[in-house]
């Protein structure tokens, strides 16, 4: 599977098989975390095999049953944190896609099990996401039209239609979709409205409308 194909089957699951990540994948998306987070600057870890912070065997509003392993996205606490995980973490979600692996990102129900990850000073915990193999592949969500979230016009350039169409496959918090998306040549802005978590929507929206889109074919402006 391409990443390509990933965004575009890529949903949410929140159910667990209790099925342990094979070692070698263990080892690959690892060496995806570290060469992210020396890129990015960012202190992602890949927890596995730890079962408390989804749950453990109490069943209660917000559990994803059977989760074991998860990302914890922390980075140095400062204006560009969230949008820096949407953008890097994504790119761990689509790897873990083209691995046959399901995620789910999860802003606020897990709890916290700080003896599972390192959070150094002066960074911030921002948010975390599931992994593991889900019970199903999940479900497409519901989606604004393309001119509600973009500018994109029917003789626009195939790149660009593309990005658009990642955007809107794009995981959004509470399926908010709110951004916004215009093209000046082959110069593109995202901007994020207003609502909780956007910030970090709009960093996974960019890295869906990158890979979509096509890397060389244009450049982000702000
Ligand atoms: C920043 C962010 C936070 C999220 N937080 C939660 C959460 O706390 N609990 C949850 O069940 N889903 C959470 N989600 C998943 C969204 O509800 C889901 O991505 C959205 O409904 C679109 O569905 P899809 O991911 O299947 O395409 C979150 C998604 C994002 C991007």
């Amino acid at each position: 599977m391409d990443y390509r194909q990933a965004v575009r089957e890529r949903h949410s699951v929140r159910d667990y098989l209790d099925r342990p990540i094979e070692e070698d994948i263990i080892a690959n998306i690892k060496d995806k975390v570290n060469e992210l987070n020396k890129i990015s600057g960012l202190h992602i870890q890949f927890v596995t095999d730890e079962a408390k912070a989804f749950g453990g065997l109490i069943a209660h509003y917000g559990a994803f049953p059977g989760v074991k392993n998860y990302f914890v996205l922390i980075g140095k606490d400062d204006e560009s944190l969230e949008e820096k995980c949407g953008y890097y973490g994504q790119k761990l979600v689509l790897l873990c896609q083209t691995l046959g692996l399901n995620t789910c990102w999860v802003a606020l129900t897990y709890k916290k099990v700080k003896s599972a990850y390192t959070i150094d000073k002066g960074e911030k915990l921002c948010l975390v996401i599931a992994v593991g193999y889900g019970k199903t592949q999940g479900v497409a969500h519901k989606t604004k039209a393309p001119d509600k979230i973009s500018d994109v016009k029917r003789d626009d350039p195939e790149w660009y239609k593309m990005g658009v169409e990642g955007a809107l496959l794009a995981p959004t918090a509470l399926n908010q979709q709110k951004f916004f998306i215009q093209r000046r040549g082959q110069e593109v802005n995202i901007k994020a409205q207003k609502g909780p978590y956007t910030k970090v929507d709009l960093g996974i929206v960019k890295c869906n409308f990158e890979v979509m889109a096509g890397e060389g074919n244009f450049s982000f402006i702000e």
